[in-house]
């Protein structure tokens, strides 16, 4: 198979069973399958057992020093920071490539008839053969290898002197560290670092959880290319590691000549080849053109293509393939005659915001948009960009009549990346949510520890019906059999529902009305309906889809309060004396129960016939430890942990993890450590377990 020969290795000359036989053995089977999961794309051992190969290795390193080399793959994350980056001069100078800004086919064209006349060509003389790449954006680096070892890697910097960046480029996984045995003594090997869109937005996902909590200094990237520079330009290559860069080859620098025993090449192409097959990952679209008519076949299958690549393109190059050729045609100041770049339009474009609106979505979720001027942007007219959160739009500051860079990058939804701050002409407010939800009039609430608002009127609010109503009919709620995703979408879209009262208005006569809907299908659905009146009040319950509500949940309620009324007017502290009901779910219950729409909408369904039976409330009989709260700590005597928690619930007790000025009780066994300290600094009742038994059988107070 081509990937075992090409890291082949020759026979170790020491004992396999030795440490150096061993080494050797070590990194020839993880670089293998390094190559075959970062390069090829197919994994070929589970993670752990590469990690298990990875940590011998290093463990046998560690142990012998005097055998460690450059080109170990545990070398890829070792280096040490530094306090700056020592500069490089290029043996040849890094070129840049003559653009072609005319984004319509005429843009290959013109490049077509300048190198024909360059090359004297006559009309009737055959095409050109083209190399088309892909054009990507990220940035420019050159590796060098000697005898087969990476020594270096530098940036482009002006083209003659850039900067010496080896370890960070060192941890990017597609790079080999090592040539096999037949590339040449001095071997310079030129590409683009990028970062992939999915790391990219997962990233900024983790900036913007870092600054959710608090921390200082951190910002989210404007874009992959960004990220990526950044992250070639750290100092401590365990920062520049976290990035998960991603390399491809697209040509080479200086090279051992074939007089003296380098290879000999005769066109683009087989260097490409060449170059894939030592390892180095060439994109797949990489392909041979004749004359102007394919180079603009080309540029049009890779722009449909352009969205769904993994990673950023900003055009095609073409390249003439022939060397001999490109020889003959050489540079005008630092650009090639023989290579252009055929751009898209671009993904990045300037616009103002003409306002910031809401969007409620199907869960509730309330996102702030960007409404704007009207732009042309990764090939679609954008008018609204997504702002993700308030703290997000407060951070980013956006406010209305600002001028802003919008992104739109394959089929991720456009955003407002930052704002001109310089251009800010008027004197807009600092962005905030609204209290109130802008379609249904519902409060609007952010819960603790969550970057998001949501609405609290699930029932009655229009952007949330369709969820509400599929969420109602369920299997697990009131069930009513038959009625699923499209005839719900159908009902709402014309119209002939909006709440889910609504449902229990239908008759048979609007039912069979509807497009493909039979007759015997709307009688059923009629009966389905008629039968789900009679439920359950945890089915009830549960099927309104109150957040962090579940079924669980909602059987609690049933059993504490017997009720919906006692539900429906239970106070916040009411909520947290059932069992298995923290803060968070009590407040959510709470917020439902008090906003109107809700409470109308229940009133309806109980008027359109929805019955259950009802029971005594449990609650009544007030509990030995109802109201106080428990933490637990150390090896108690005869309960476990988990037996002395449930007993404390099952009187009406609640449970913590942690010492606080709430708690009640701090019940200690053998070896309690921290929470004892803590509960003694705060005056907290410590008890042990006699005395909690004691508490347990006490008559309430
Ligand atoms: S060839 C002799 N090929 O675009 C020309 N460059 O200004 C040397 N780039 O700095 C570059 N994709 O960072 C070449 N397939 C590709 C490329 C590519 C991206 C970048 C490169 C260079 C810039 C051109």
């Amino acid at each position: 198979m081509a990937t075992s020969d090409l890291f082949a290795q020759p026979e170790p000359q020491a004992d396999p069973a030795s440490a150096p036989g061993r080494i050797k053995a070590l990194r020839a089977e993880l670089d293998l399958h390094a190559h075959r999961y970062y390069v090829l794309d197919e994994p070929s051992i589970p993670d752990a057992e590469y990690d298990r190969l990875f940590r011998e290795l290093q463990a046998l390193e560690a142990a012998h020093p005097e055998l460690q080399t450059a080109d170990s793959p545990t070398q890829r994350v070792g280096g040490k920071p530094l306090g700056q980056f020592a500069q490089v001069r290029h043996r040849l100078p890094m070129l840049s490539i003559r653009t072609e800004t005319d984004t319509e086919a005429s843009g290959a064209q013109n490049f077509d008839s300048r190198v024909r006349k360059e090359l004297g060509l006559a009309e009737s003389d055959p095409a050109v053969e083209y190399v088309a790449e892909l054009k990507f954006d990220g940035l420019a680096m050159s590796l060098r290898y000697e005898n087969g070892i990476l020594v270096q890697a530098a940036t482009r910097g002006d083209g003659e002197i850039g900067e010496d960046v080896t370890q960070n480029i060192r941890t990017i996984r597609q790079i080999p560290l090592r040539l096999p045995a037949d590339a040449p003594a001095i071997m310079e090997v030129r590409g683009e670092v990028y970062m992939r869109r999915d790391e990219f937005e997962a990233l900024n996902e983790r900036q913007r959880e870092k600054i959710a909590q608090g921390a200082k200094g951190e910002r989210t990237f404007v874009n992959p290319r960004n990220a990526a520079a950044g992250g070639v330009r750290q100092l401590d290559p365990a920062y520049a590691a976290e990035r998960r860069l991603s390399f491809f080859a697209y040509g080479v620098g200086e090279i051992t000549p074939p007089d003296q025993g380098g290879p000999a090449f005769d066109s683009h192409l087989q260097l490409l080849m060449t170059l894939k097959s030592w390892g180095f990952p060439v994109a797949a679209q990489t392909a041979l053109a004749h004359g102007a008519p394919e180079l603009i076949a080309f540029h049009q299958a890779i722009g449909q293509q352009r969205d769904k690549l993994p990673y950023d393109i900003d055009g095609v190059v073409y390249k003439v393939n022939s060397l001999a050729l490109q020889r003959r045609m050489g540079f005008i100041s630092r650009e090639p005659r023989w290579a252009v770049a055929h751009k898209y339009p671009a993904q990045e474009q300037l616009t103002t915001v003409l306002g910031i609106g809401i969007q409620v979505g199907r869960t509730g979720k309330l996102t702030p948009v960007a409404k704007l001027a009207p732009v042309f942007v990764g090939g679609v007219t954008v008018t609204n960009a997504t702002l993700h959160n308030e703290d997000e739009a407060r951070r980013k500051d956006v406010r209305l009549g600002d001028t802003v860079i919008v992104r739109r990058a394959g089929d991720v939804i456009p955003e407002v990346v930052s704002v001109l701050l310089d251009k800010r002409v008027m004197d807009a407010p600092q962005f905030s949510m609204p209290g109130q939800c802008p379609v249904c009039g519902s409060a609007v609430v952010r819960e603790e520890g969550e970057v998001d608002h949501r609405c609290s009127g699930g029932l009655f609010c229009r952007a949330q019906r369709k969820q509400a109503i599929l969420h109602f009919v369920q299997r697990r709620a009131v069930e009513v059999e038959g009625l699923g995703d499209k005839l719900v979408e159908q009902l709402v879209e014309e119209k002939l529902i909006s709440t889910l009262p609504d449902l229990y208005r239908l008759g048979f006569g609007a039912l069979a009305q509807l497009d493909r809907m039979a007759d015997k299908s709307a009688q059923n659905l009629v009966k389905a309906l008629e039968k789900s009146k009679h439920t359950t009040l945890p089915k009830f319950l549960f099927g309104l889809g109150i957040r962090h509500a579940g079924e669980g949940t909602a059987k609690g309620l049933a059993r504490h309060f017997g009720k919906l009324d006692a539900i429906m007017n239970a106070t916040e502290e009411e909520f947290l004396q059932v069992p298995d009901i923290g803060p968070i779910v009590a407040k959510s219950l709470f917020t439902f129960f008090s906003q109107p729409h809700n409470r109308e909408v229940i009133e309806q369904l109980r008027a359109c016939g929805l019955t259950w039976e009802e029971s005594e409330p449990a609650a009544i009989v007030a509990k030995a430890l109802s109201g106080k709260t428990f933490v637990i700590t150390g090896t108690l005597p005869a309960l476990s942990r988990e037996d002395a928690k449930e007993r404390i619930e099952a009187a009406g007790g609640k449970v913590s993890g942690s010492v606080s000025k709430k708690t009640d009780y701090l019940v200690a066994g053998a070896e309690a450590g921290s929470k004892l300290e803590k509960a003694q600094a705060l005056g907290v009742a410590v008890i042990d377990e006699a005395a909690l038994l004691a508490l347990l059988d006490a008559p309430p107070a």
